[in-house]
Order: C-alpha cells, then sequence, then structure tokens
C-alpha cells in the first residue's frame, strides 16, 4: 500500500497586517504519496510559498488540517518543531545558509539540534557535502560560496536526518540556467536513489516537467492536476 506522506485538508491561510486580514489560501486539499516528484505552479502571489511553508510546519493554517506520514500532527509546538527538523527537509530560493558558519557547520545544524554528538555531526555532515560534490570546500564559510555552491550546502542540511518529505521553494530561482540544471540533477537522484518524497515549487515548465505531477494554484485555490 502506497503511504500518503502530505494529506492537507480544507487549509486556508489568513494574513492580518496594518488592520486589514487578506486570505491568501481558500479551502485547500491535497494528497502527496510516498516517493511522488510533485511540483506546485502558478503565478506570483498565487499562494504557493504559503502553502508549502504550512506543509513544511514552517507555519500553522488558519483553518483545515494538515497529516503527515499518515499521523495527525501533535498539537504542541516542541513536538512539531521535531517533526520539522527531523522529518522534514526544506530548500529555500534564497538558501537561508549561516554566512558566518563553514558549509560544513551549516549542514550540521539540524543534528546539533537533535542532539547529536559533535563526533558524529561532523562525520555525517561530511558524508552529506561528499554526496552534493562539496567535500573540497567543507571548511570554506558559506558566504564565500558561489549561489550554486550554497544551494548544494542547503540541500545537504535539508537531507542530513534522512527525513522522509523534501521540500524546495524555488530551488532554482536564483541560478543561472546551467547552476540550476545542476541542483535539479541532485534532487532528481536523491529523489530515485533514496526514495524521497520531493515537492519543488518552481516557475520553470523546465522544472515541472521533470515532476511526476503538476499541481497550479491559482489565487489560493488548487485550480488543476496534471500527471
Ligand atoms: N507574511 C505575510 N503577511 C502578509 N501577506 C503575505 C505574507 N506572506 C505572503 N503574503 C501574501 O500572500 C499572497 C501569496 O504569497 P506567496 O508568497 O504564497 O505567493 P507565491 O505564489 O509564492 O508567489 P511567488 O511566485 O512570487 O513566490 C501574496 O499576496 C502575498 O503578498
Ligand atoms: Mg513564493
Amino acid at each position: 500500500m502506497v503511504m500518503t506522506i502530505v494529506d492537507a485538508h480544507n487549509i486556508s491561510k489568513t494574513y492580518a497586517g496594518n488592520g486589514q486580514k487578506t486570505t491568501v489560501l481558500h479551502d485547500i486539499s491535497l494528497r502527496i504519496y510516498e516517493h511522488e516528484f510533485v511540483a506546485i505552479v502558478g503565478p506570483s502571489g498565487s499562494g504557493k510559498s504559503t502553502l508549502v511553508k504550512l506543509l513544511g510546519l514552517l507555519d500553522k493554517p488558519g483553518r483545515g488540517t494538515i497529516k503527515l506520514f499518515g499521523e495527525t500532527l501533535p498539537r504542541s509546538d516542541k513536538a512539531q518543531s521535531r517533526i520539522r527538523n527531523e522529518q522534514i527537509g526544506f530548500v529555500f530560493q534564497d538558501y537561508r545558509l549561516i554566512p558566518h558558519y563553514s558549509a560544513l557547520d551549516n549542514v550540521a545544524v539540524p543534528l546539533k539540534i537533535a542532539g547529536y554528538s559533535r563526533g558524529h555531526q561532523k562525520k555525517r555532515a561530511a558524508e552529506l557535502l561528499k554526496l552534493v560534490g562539496l567535500e573540497s570546500v567543507a571548511h570554506h564559510k558559506a558566504s564565500q560560496l558561489s549561489g550554486g555552491q550554497q544551494q548544494r550546502v542547503g540541500i545537504a542540511r535539508a537531507l542530513v536526518l534522512q527525513p522522509k518529505l523534501l521540500i524546495a521553494d524555488e530551488p532554482t530561482g536564483n541560478l543561472d540556467s546551467a547552476t540550476g540544471e545542476s541542483i535539479m540533477k541532485i534532487l532528481r537522484t536523491i529523489h530515485s536513489k533514496l526514495g524521497t518524497t520531493l515537492v519543488v515549487v518552481t516557475h520553470s515548465a523546465e522544472v515541472a516537467a521533470q515532476a511526476s505531477r503538476t499541481i497550479t494554484i491559482r489565487d489560493g485555490r488548487v485550480a488543476g492536476e496534471q500527471l
């Protein structure tokens, strides 16, 4: 039986600011299954980043429920943070590394949070840097790396605790097309070799064409799906 990795039911999100409330997601329901590679596409401002932040437990929906890995989410923030750190990898368009940390120390952050020994952190982070082809810059500061290298560090960090779900929000959005393709190649390899369920938000038709399914978001609603 195929496991349901993400089961979102009627989720809505409203932002409040300047005395105004804006609903940016309206009753979205969707499922993502184990080993899928799903692309999320749609116009700028349609709610894609808002949606994947909810699925990745970086924010909470106003209404609706999200089940991950077949289970209802725990109520406590602490328990949710633990799931976010240990079972979900999140890759950002702007990398979000700690600039004055080395590549290795950036990759080690989730291991540190999870309480692993310094020795294990170094060993495991080095393995992940090797996986993304960056062993030669392990001790360079993140701020001294190119955009493509920083994104590979971001991917290594996202994978270091072997998450079942990897979410990438426009992972190639800040990169030239050749570098972007090298990042997609790494993500495709992770998906096929490690079997990680992959969700990629993208504006690129080329990237979306690599997915097994595409979900289109328009005005905060699921506007269509394509296999
Ligand atoms: N923290 C916030 N506070 C208020 N409004 C927000 C916030 N984050 C996003 N929005 C609004 O929610 C809507 C959806 O934004 P979102 O970032 O999810 O779109 P997107 O589809 O990811 O767009 P893009 O393709 O440009 O990244 C936009 O109108 C945006 O202005
Ligand atoms: Mg976005």
